[in-house]
């Protein structure tokens, strides 16, 4: 049996965009973390379809889902593990299929069973990180935030804003004495490649570096019906569920997205997402923020940073490549990170985050 090293734990993520698994290898030692290695497995188109499709699947293809998820991201480690350090702990995310943080009670579902990717690996797993924070009063997301605080707490010297833009998109605040808060601050790029792939006739998955929403002219009017929405005046901590800017969204304000429309329709979206960003910051932001470091794929949109830097002057606005976390990796190294922490017993929620009523070491253990 090779030899585990005590430090390096693997983490995989896959978000509401559902492009793929990303793996990021990672060492953590004291203060500090290293990314090794990353990289994104794309699902197999028919899995994607699937998970985009959950909410009309029935109960016996919803339980099917799992499993086939659960060996998706068990390949996905087999994979990108062949000639890299063996991990201590791995930490999987999963695929979240519904998050009803306002239910009663509040309720999750991550899907992507587990014990594949320990069965496959021989390394201890740990999964299903919402549930007890929810079970705490907490909403369970965002999970991040801790992550976040270790990573940027004290560094910047002045308060900084940790961004992530996924499928949506989410901040963390840290002020001189650590979190003040984070959510989710809307739309990330899910609702630009909805666009895309309906306004592509099939043959987009994403509007890449940005180049259709560069051609395109934004609507005002759209946009400022667009910010009316009422999530954006609800005070933290809050979470939202994709559907919330989904499909049903993209139709009430576009109508039918055509081949011709499509450049302005990503070209207004790209601001949305800015300006949704920018407005979070004004409303609940710590004082006097200096820098936002953005991660996820909306980092790789020309446009959207363009807008994002537009819409937060005088912010600074950085990728965290500049801090040694390349944009790409920065969720599932925070898996990473949570189930190192797990498997060490320490706490890895953010109470100020989730609105949880302690710390609390969240994640199912599956042991190798
Ligand atoms: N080169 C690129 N140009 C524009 N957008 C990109 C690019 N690469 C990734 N993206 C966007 O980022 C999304 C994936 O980002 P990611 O952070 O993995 O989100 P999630 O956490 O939801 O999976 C893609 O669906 C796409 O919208
Ligand atoms: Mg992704």
């Amino acid at each position: 049996m090779p030899r585990n090293n005590a430090s390096v734990a693997l983490g995989l993520m896959s978000g509401t965009s559902a492009d793929g698994i990303t793996a990021a290898l990672c060492r953590f030692s004291g203060r500090s973390v290293r990314v090794l290695a990353f990289k994104t497995y794309p699902f197999a188109p028919a899995l994607k379809h699937k998970i985009l499709g959950a909410p009309d699947l029935p109960l016996a293809e919803i339980s099917k889902l799992n499993y086939e998820a659960g060996i998706a991201f068990a390949e996905a480690a087999r994979k990108f593990l062949k000639g890299r350090p063996r991990p201590a702990v791995i930490g999987s995310h999963g695929q979240t299929l519904w998050h009803g943080p306002d239910d009663s009670p509040a309720n999750t579902l991550q899907i992507g069973e587990p014990s594949f990717i320990a069965e496959a690996i021989g390394v201890p797993t740990v999964a299903d990180f919402r549930p007890r924070d929810m079970a705490a009063g907490g909403q369970g997301a965002p999970l991040v935030a801790a992550f976040d605080e270790f990573l940027f707490f004290r560094r910047n010297g002045r308060p900084t804003a940790v961004q992530n833009i996924g499928g949506v998109a989410n901040v963390t605040f840290i002020g001189p004495r650590g979190v003040t808060a984070s959510f989710d601050t809307g739309p990330g790029n899910a609702l630009m490649d909805l666009a895309a792939r309906l306004g592509g006739q099939g043959r987009l998955e994403m509007d890449a570096g940005g180049r259709l929403a560069a051609r395109g002219r934004a609507d005002d009017k759209i946009l400022a019906r667009m910010m009316a929405h009422p999530y954006f005046r609800q005070t933290p901590p809050k979470s939202i569920d994709k559907n919330l800017f989904g499909p049903q969204f993209l139709r009430r304000h576009f109508g039918t997205v055509t081949p011709k429309k499509l450049p302005d329709v990503l070209a207004t979206l790209s601001w949305f997402t800015a300006r949704s960003i920018a407005d979070a910051y004004r409303r609940f932001g710590s004082k006097g923020i200096s820098t936002a470091v953005i991660s996820g794929g909306g980092a790789k949109n020309t446009v959207l940073m363009r807008r994002l830097s537009e819409a937060l002057a005088p912010v600074r606005v950085l990728p965290s490549d500049r801090y040694g976390i390349p944009v790409m990796a920065k969720e599932a190294a925070a898996f990473a990170w949570l189930a190192w922490r797990a498997v060490h017993r320490l706490p890895n929620n953010c109470p100020k985050a989730t609105g949880a009523r302690g710390p609390r070491v969240l994640g199912k253990i599956i042991p190798a």
